[in-house]
């Protein structure tokens, strides 16, 4: 695959792709993203490893509550 120019803007998915509060991975240029949708319709992306053990954040899930991602592993919150 081609590299992609850093920091061209892409369409990585669309908005219908997404489910309310449930993480969706998406894999661009070599590297893995996690984005969601909350019931507002705001959507949100991260880079799709957890900073303390590098566990997959969409194999976690969204708390509503606070409007951020648990990792699977340790239950730690990331927005
Ligand atoms: S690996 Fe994610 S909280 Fe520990």
């Amino acid at each position: 695959m081609a590299v992609i120019l850093p920091g061209a803007p892409w369409l990585i998915a669309h908005r219908s792709m997404l489910g309310v509060n449930k993480p969706y991975k998406v894999a661009l240029n070599g590297r893995d993203y996690v984005l969601w949708q909350n019931q507002q319709g705001e959507i949100f992306a991260l880079d799709n490893v957890c900073p303390h053990m590098q566990a997959p954040l969409s194999d976690g899930w969204i708390c509503q509550e606070r409007g951020t991602i648990a990792c699977p592993f340790h239950a730690l919150e990331f927005d």
